[in-house]
């Protein structure tokens, strides 16, 4: 039977072995760099060494063990096969308790209660209602959709911003260049779940930054980025806080990391850092799509998600 290669760096691909074969005992997984290249048909992929996918002379199709896939798409000699994504609900869960929490811990003032609290200052801000605070989720797709719906229910004033145009129930839609302006500008709470390609790459800067909504009732403009660290400019969030574009930001990935402890942002006071944690992709949950998916292509069915290359999401 074909062998399928856990092609892993960064993170422990064990649990993921471990989940594949308690689901398909059939199955050869093999974890790199254990593998003889000829025996390989499939490769699941978090950060694999770049060239390595070349080298598989039977290599069928690359699974992101992600949502995102600008890691396989770094490899400049990605062979010609389909690259398919991770799109369930365990993982739009994990990412919309993620964009709620950070939203509502901006809009219920959280970080100053826990400053008060450690100086025992017992003193109430003024709290407007989530329907006075306008949120915009940049990236429409299958997160930003579900976080944006999420917010809404909360009564939060929410718009969403995406490449095409959208209709979606309680959401103000934008779209494209031409719609972006509008979009930060009505926008107190920024939230970014965009893919990063070369289109995306750099777009959290200070100049879109500045756009944002200051005097609104969320007291200032906050960023939430829990996409990919190439789209922000971190040196440009910096500046925004310092400036008082930006009262907030909440950052969960960074242009490079682990984020280096020499990094300013780490003691910013007004940062909140997450380590890559906003969505995790639990090997308990997305293991049998993996397998299903093989399934599917192995009965000459149509593969799921797969990723578009010319669009590079
Ligand atoms: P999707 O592909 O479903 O959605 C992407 C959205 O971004 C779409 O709405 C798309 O527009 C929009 N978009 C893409 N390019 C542009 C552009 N140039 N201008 C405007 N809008 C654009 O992706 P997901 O929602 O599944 O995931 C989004 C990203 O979240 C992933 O790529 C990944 O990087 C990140 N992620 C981070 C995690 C974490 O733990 N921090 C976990 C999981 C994912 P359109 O709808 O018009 O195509
Ligand atoms: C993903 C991620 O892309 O965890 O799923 O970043």
């Amino acid at each position: 039977m074909p062998a399928i290669l856990l092609a892993v760096t960064g993170t422990d691909p064990q649990p993921w072995a471990d989940r594949l074969r308690a689901l398909a005992p059939q199955r050869d997984i093999r974890l790199w760099p254990d593998h003889d290249p000829a025996d390989i048909a499939y490769a699941c992929a978090w950060h694999a060494p770049r060239g390595l996918f070349a080298r598989l002379p039977h290599l069928k199709v690359i699974f992101s063990l992600g949502a995102g896939v600008d890691h396989i798409f770094a490899d400049p000699d990605l062979p010609d096969v389909p690259v398919v994504r991770i799109v369930d609900p365990d993982l739009t869960m994990r990412m919309t308790e993620y964009v709620v929490l950070h939203v509502l811990t901006y809009h219920r003032r959280q970080r100053l209660y826990d400053v008060q609290q450690r100086e025992r200052v017992w003193h109430e801000h003024a709290q407007p209602p989530a329907s006075a605070v306008a949120v915009g989720v940049m990236g429409l797709g299958v997160l930003g959709a579900a976080a944006a719906a999420g917010l809404a229910s909360l009564g939060f004033r929410v718009a969403g911003w995406s490449r095409t145009a959208k209709t979606l129930a309680g959401i103000e839609c934008f779209h494209g260049e031409a719609g972006l302006e509008a979009f930060l500008r009505r926008t107190e709470i920024l939230v970014c779940l965009l893919p990063a390609t070369p289109a995306t790459h750099g777009i959290l800067d200070l100049k879109l930054l500045r756009k944002l909504k200051r005097d609104g009732a969320a007291g200032g403009a906050y960023l939430i980025n829990a996409a990919r660290g190439a789209l922000q400019v971190e040196a440009d969030i910096l500046s925004a806080l310092d400036e008082g574009s930006l009262a907030g930001a909440t950052l969960d990935v960074f242009a490079r990391e682990p984020l280096p402890v020499t990094s300013p942002l780490w003691r910013h006071p007004k940062v909140t850092i997450t380590p890559h944690n906003a969505a995790f992709s639990d090997p308990q949950a997305l293991a049998a799509g993996v397998l299903r998916q093989i399934e599917r292509f192995e009965a000459g069915l149509p593969l799921e998600h797969v990723i578009d290359r010319t669009r590079g999401y």
